[in-house]
Order: C-alpha cells, then structure tokens, then sequence
C-alpha cells in the first residue's frame, strides 16, 4: 500500500488523474471513492468512464437513485456505485458486487465505499477527494503501489 496526495488546480486536472488511473486499472479492479458531496466522486467516474471509451453521447450520471449502473461500453466494463443510502453491509447482498469483483471482468467504482471493505474488500485504490476551492480539490490516494506511483508520474 502506498499514500500520495495530488493537489488538483480545476476539473481539467481531475480529469487527467482519471485518464490516468484509467490506463493503470485492470479487470477486476476495485476503486473507492470518498468525499463530501460534491467534491467531485461521479466527476472523476465520468472522466474514468470517458477514458475508458464510453462515448462521449453516453451520460454518466450519479447512480445515487439506482445504486448501480453498468457501461459495457468502457474496456473493462465499467461499474459504477453509489452506496451513500446504504447504512447496513446486507443491504449489498441484492447488488452483488462482490460476486462482480469475484468474476474479475469489471473495474467497479464505487462512491461511499470505505465502510464496506470488509465485504468489497480492499480497492486497488482509495482515492478520496477534499474540496479546497471552487475548482480546486486535493486528492488524497491510497493503494496498489504500482498503481499509485503511475498516477504520480
Ligand atoms: N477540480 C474539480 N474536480 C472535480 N469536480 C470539480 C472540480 N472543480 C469543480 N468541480 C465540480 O464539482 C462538482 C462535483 O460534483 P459530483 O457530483 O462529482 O460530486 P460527488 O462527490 O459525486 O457528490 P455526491 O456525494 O453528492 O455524490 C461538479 O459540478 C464538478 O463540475
Ligand atoms: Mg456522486
């Protein structure tokens, strides 16, 4: 496991870091993300998404009502989740996610994830996000070494 912050100056730098994890991630891969609201979790999803090839005419939105919305469109498939309305781990037997993470063929990202690592099990990357400005964000990493040293480079 290694630690890093990044300080991220607007949305175009967030971005970038999700293109990079995007090249850094492999099937299988588990990422959480924390943060207030609105510091920027489903943004940086979006981004992820986008560098995973979902077209651009393909919304991502925040899956806070659905819970989970897949895009088969992404290489891997990308599956993105939203627990904030959970407040008990049994809750996620009907989604299975861990069934999806078992069968290695998604990168699954998942909002509000921390407090269910002992089910999720641990993410290739926890990445969470502190909102220091308008448009400025700090992003705290922690994960897979090789991985966070890719987004670092
Ligand atoms: N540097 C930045 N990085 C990410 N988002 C930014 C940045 N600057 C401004 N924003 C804006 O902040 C907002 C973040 O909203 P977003 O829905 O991604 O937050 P969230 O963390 O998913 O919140 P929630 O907990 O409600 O799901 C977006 O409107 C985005 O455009
Ligand atoms: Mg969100």
């Amino acid at each position: 496991m290694t630690e890093a912050t990044i300080e991220l100056a607007n949305e175009a730098a967030t971005e970038a870091l999700a293109h990079a994890l995007g090249a850094a991630l492999r099937a299988g891969d588990l990422v959480i993300l924390e943060g207030d609201l609105g510091a920027g979790k489903t943004f940086f999803v979006g981004a992820l998404a986008r560098a995973l090839g979902v077209p651009d005419d393909v919304p991502v939105q925040s899956p806070t009502f659905a819970l989970l919305h897949e895009y088969p469109e992404a290489t891997p498939p990308l599956v993105h989740s939203d627990l904030y309305r959970l407040s008990d781990p049994s809750e996620l037997d009907e989604l299975d996610l861990e069934a999806l993470l078992r069968a290695g063929e998604h990168v699954v990202c998942v909002e509000w994830g921390e407090r269910f690592t002992s089910v999720l099990g641990e993410p290739a990357l926890l990445l969470r996000l502190e909102r220091t400005g308008g448009h400025t964000r700090r992003a705290h990493l922690r994960g897979r070494e090789a991985l966070v040293r890719t987004l670092l480079a």
